[in-house]
């Protein structure tokens, strides 16, 4: 987003950014005399090898097809406990600790990979934009400035002596020196890419020592202002890999297609280095596999491998290949053997053949304008920080094919080659970003960290480093050259680096800024931008980019609101190709409280006192920290689904598939007639093959409803704990927190449903009911109304509730009337929509249904209680007691409700102050019931001031009629 924005109410965030702003103009034309490595953006690697792609060597051809690292004789994996030391700045860091004859008997033991603040030492930040330290690049000039010194010892095994060996470290943040047996191996930045060192010569047989110091800040970290939490250290795998002499060093893997997209175009181009002076000669053997484990290619050179780079390419072609796309994810399998002096590696790489191309202003996956339906996802756990384990990631990637996601941004830097894997595998197209955030910046020409030449040659490094990482993965589509850094020469650089590097894929850049002329980005990705602005200033301007949000659809607390008015936009224009929402999961931290019950904490919750932070602008997730699906996901999976479903007034179901390379031939379709709510008959039919992006209709006919009417007994009793009475409040969300909801509304309608006051009571007999008219002033709404109760000898009573609401009243939270039911009515019933929490704006997943749930399961723990719980389009509800009664409410015609062991205000709490967190919500003995004619809609499109959208808004200004809801209480016994 533009900045600034986040917190503008916050003057603690905005002071801190003035001052750095006098820091800057200070230190202008400052040139350090001799400046550290870590302050220094010249310097961000010495002595490390190349970039290349990732794979393992491996000593047999079965491991390495397995990917059975574990059993892998030229792998040392360092992973484990190794000793650890913090200090609080460099000047006191134990500045020897890499000599071998250095005491670290009193160090204590850490887990690599970790983050060190996720082990008890130093503390999380958590800031959204701007640094958490003074802003002035490329120094690091606080007092404050952590170092983590590592040890271990390592043997090696004699499997591994006279080979090459490369220390490989997946990702350190934010700087780090190595040491071998004591001597400086080398230096690297960019926390999330790998750094590799040839330490061959430096290892001996019997103990060796490995010495890595760590520095939390460094000016790489100018170029790492993502939002999420400041954590540090080595936080990805650490191995040795040995190798032979001449070894495979790099490999580069086209596979496209031709043909109409049948025909495989394969080249593979291998890179041997041979270490020691003279010549070598080494066969390479490529053997290519299809699906079912046929070999279907086998290609054998011999070279002679003279200098560091022994360049071979290898091309064939194939019939009949099966495309690679993410809703059919074919695999061929590539292994590589290179055979020198009697000794064989072998390299196992899948393949997958696709074309990944703009044409005709879309963005084209094997020729079909494909649609982004995706998620962004930042590398979070709740216990371990920003390490992820493979358990982890593969749930991941499992309940975003479950949910209809067929995309994954890595927001915002390069992930954890394994998630590549798994969407290679699982199928899930990639836009993979390059560790590049500088938003505490901005993206004015005359601060724009893309617009500052000192910086220029780190930020074209990182992107390189990703593209030669990650080139051989068929899942990544796009690269991105990072998010929220300043347009710029130095952007533009990076833009035309991976065009040059890669043909076959887009890269992208998102900004709104124009004063840098150059071209910089393939697709148009403004984030959060609404359907006007995208009418106004995207349709009809860029003939040749596809728009596709970056970022859209905040998930922030109770979010993603009109997320059927979005998709019905994006089916509607055919440029428009979809995006990724923000984001997956909620990045909080497990914490306990003083009673051990644990929460999930954020920002706030861990820095000491004075520390600058964003609160839980860190919790924008579909799922909650530990991985439970908000409500939200339903939505997403429905807006997402690729058969799409539509009733005709006469009987007829359109069945559209929306998938680009399935057809429908195949599947089941399973239905059910509701009368009522109640099913009357159920089947299954085969669904026709129906072709990709295609539609046909299917005959429904004889199958209609029939409207039953209620027919129930009548018992009068006390069930209330509180009676029922007006309500127009609701505990505020973080998106009502971000359009200034509160501030608007709370003073006129926080207490308005308490300050009812009646003005004439009329009573009227009748042959079948009594009927109670009360005349009413709604004194904190300058409005009048009336309630009504016709009471019914069986005990049944309907009520209404009319308000003629001044004209000059602001908006609206919600319409309705809250009563409290007597402990004990913990089970609920209802024929609406369900089962799951749903809203007027979020409801389009929530079929009708009669559903059934404990009044605990109709909670929403939001990481920020807030308001939740709701199910819209109600038509009755039923609260059963445990020892028997129940309350029926009737709706005429609906309402929408919610029935909580909690009160609105338990909810509804400050942002100020102490956070809040789920472990503050303890049920009450009783059942809060809120019945509403309507509540205000989520919103979503951002949570920083998008409003809902103005159909799900209560305005009396522009409600002609008197506002009125009506419904029955049926007591039985
Ligand atoms: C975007 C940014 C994300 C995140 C989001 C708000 O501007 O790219 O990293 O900060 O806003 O949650
Ligand atoms: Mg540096």
């Amino acid at each position: 987003m533009d900045f600034p924005r986040r917190f503008a109410s916050s003057l603690l965030f905005v002071l801190p950014l003035l001052i750095a702003g006098c820091a800057d103009s200070l230190t202008q034309g400052k040139e350090a005399s001799s400046q550290n490595d870590w302050e220094n953006p010249a310097i961000f690697s010495i002595n490390s090898l190349p970039d290349r792609s990732y794979f393992l060597s491996y000593d047999s051809a079965d491991a390495a097809m397995r990917d059975a690292s574990s059993e892998n004789k030229r792998l040392l994996s360092l992973n484990g406990l190794w000793q650890f030391h913090f200090s609080e700045d460099p000047e006191s860091r134990p500045v020897n600790f890499y000599q071998p004859n250095f005491d670290a008997s009193g160090w204590p033991a850490i887990p690599v990979p970790s983050n060190w603040q996720m082990q008890g030492y130093d503390y999380p930040v958590y800031t959204t934009s701007g640094y958490p330290f003074p802003r002035n690049k490329p120094f690091i000039s606080q007092e404050y400035r952590p170092v983590g010194s590592y040890l271990r010892e390592f043997t090696l095994p004699e499997s591994m002596s006279g080979q090459r060996l490369i220390l490989h470290f997946g990702a350190v943040k934010s700087a780090y020196y190595v040491w071998v047996n004591g001597v400086k191996v080398g230096y690297s930045q960019d926390s999330k890419l790998p750094a590799e060192f040839d330490i061959t010569a430096l290892v001996h047989d019997g103990d060796n020592t490995l010495a890595v110091e760590v520095y939390r800040w460094s000016d790489g970290s100018y170029l790492e202002d993502q939002d999420f939490w400041r954590l540090s250290g080595i936080q990805r795998d650490v191995f040795i890999q040995a190798v032979p002499q001449t070894h495979l060093w790099d490999l580069a893997i086209t596979a496209s297609l031709s043909d109409n997209y049948r025909r495989g175009q394969f080249n593979v181009t291998t890179t041997l280095a041979h270490i020691p002076k003279g010549a070598d000669s080494a066969d390479i053997r490529l053997t290519l596999n299809n699906p079912a484990g046929d070999t279907i290619w086998q290609q054998e050179k011999s070279v002679v491998v003279k200098s560091e780079k022994t360049i071979t390419t290898f091309s064939a072609e194939f019939d009949d290949i099966k495309p690679w796309s993410a809703e059919s994810p074919t695999l061929y399998d590539l292994t590589i053997a290179v055979t020198t002096n009697g000794h064989t590696e072998y390299v196992h790489q899948p393949v997958g053949f696709r074309n990944v191309a703009i044409s005709n202003g879309q963005l084209k996956v094997n020729g079909q304008p494909i649609i982004i339906k995706g998620v962004n996802r930042h590398e979070h756990d709740p216990v371990s920080g920003q390490v992820v384990s493979r358990e982890a990631m593969l749930n991941d990637i499992r309940m975003m094919k479950a949910n209809n996601i067929n995309t994954v941004r890595t927001s915002h830097y390069p992930n954890d080659p394994y998630w590549y894997t798994l969407a290679d595998k699982y199928g899930l197209y990639v836009i993979d970003e390059a560790n590049v955030e500088a938003h505490g910046y901005g993206y004015d020409e005359d601060m724009s960290m893309g617009n500052d030449p000192a910086f220029k040659a780190a930020i074209v490094d990182r992107m390189h480093g990703m593209i030669e990482r990650d080139k051989n993965h068929p899942s990544i589509i796009s690269w991105s050259v990072g998010n929220e850094i300043g347009p710029g020469p130095n952007i533009q650089a990076s833009y035309e680096l991976a065009k040059s590097m890669d043909p076959t894929r887009i890269a992208q850049y998102e900004n709104r800024r124009t004063w840098h002329p150059g071209k910089m980005t393939d697709v148009i990705g403004w984030m959060y931008a609404t359907e006007k602005e995208i009418d106004e200033k995207y349709i009809g301007n860029f003939n040749e980019q596809p728009f596709i949000w970056v970022e859209y659809s905040h998930a922030m607390g109770n979010s993603n609101g009109n997320l059927k008015e979005l998709w019905e936009f994006v089916y509607a224009h055919p440029q428009v190709q979809g995006g990724a929402i923000w984001d997956w999961m909620d990045q909080g931290l497990l914490k306990h409280d003083a009673d051990g019950t644990s929460y999930y904490g954020y920002g706030g919750d861990f820095e000491p006192a004075g520390i600058e932070h964003a609160g839980n602008f860190c919790a924008n997730g579909l799922l909650a920290s530990d991985g439970t699906p908000h409500p939200a996901l339903h939505e997403v999976k429905k807006v997402y689904q690729n058969i799409h479903t539509e009733l005709t007034k006469d009987n007829q179901l359109i069945i559209f598939n929306r998938f680009f390379f399935t057809s429908l031939s195949g599947f089941t379709a399973h239905w059910e007639l509701l009368e009522d709510g109640r099913k009357t008959e159920q089947g299954t039919f085969l669904t026709p093959g129906i072709a990709p992006q295609s539609s046909q209709t299917i005959n429904l006919d004889g199958v209609s409803g029939k409207n039953f009417s209620q027919q129930l007994e009548l018992e009068g009793k006390p069930l209330l704990k509180a009676p029922l009475r007006p309500n127009f409040w609701r505990a505020l969300t973080d998106n009502d927190y971000g359009n200034k909801f509160g501030e608007i509304a709370a003073d006129t309608y926080k207490f308005a449903g308490e300050k009812v006051s009646v003005t004439g009571i009329e009573t009227v007999r009748d042959d079948d009911a009594v009927q109670l008219n009360f005349a009413i002033s709604l004194d904190a709404l300058h409005s009048s109304g009336s309630l009504h109760y016709r009471i019914y000898p069986d005990g049944q009573a309907d009520v209404t509730f009319i308000a003629d609401l001044a004209s000059d009243l602001p908006e609206m939270p919600r319409f309705g009337m809250t009563m409290q039911l007597k402990e004990g009515f913990d089970e609920a019933q209802w024929y609406g929509r369900g089962p799951f929490e749903n809203y007027q704006d979020r409801k389009f997943s929530a079929d009708l249904g009669i559903y059934q749930q404990s009044v605990s399961e109709l909670y929403t723990p939001y990481i920020r209680p807030q308001e939740n719980g709701n199910r819209a389009d109600t038509r009755w509800l039923a609260l059963q007691h445990n020892k028997g009664p129940s309350l029926q409410i009737t709706g005429i015609p609906t309402f929408d409700f919610s029935a909580l062991h909690n009160t609105i205000a338990d909810f509804d709490h400050p942002k100020e102050g102490p956070n809040r967190h789920t472990s503050d919500i303890k049920p009450r003995n009783m059942t809060e019931v809120n019945i509403d004619w309507r509540q205000r809609g989520l919103g979503g499109d951002t949570s920083w001031g998008a409003l809902p959208y103005d159909k799900y808004r209560l305005l009396p200004a522009s409600q002609s009629d008197a506002y009125q809801l009506s419904f029955r209480l049926t007591p039985q016994q």
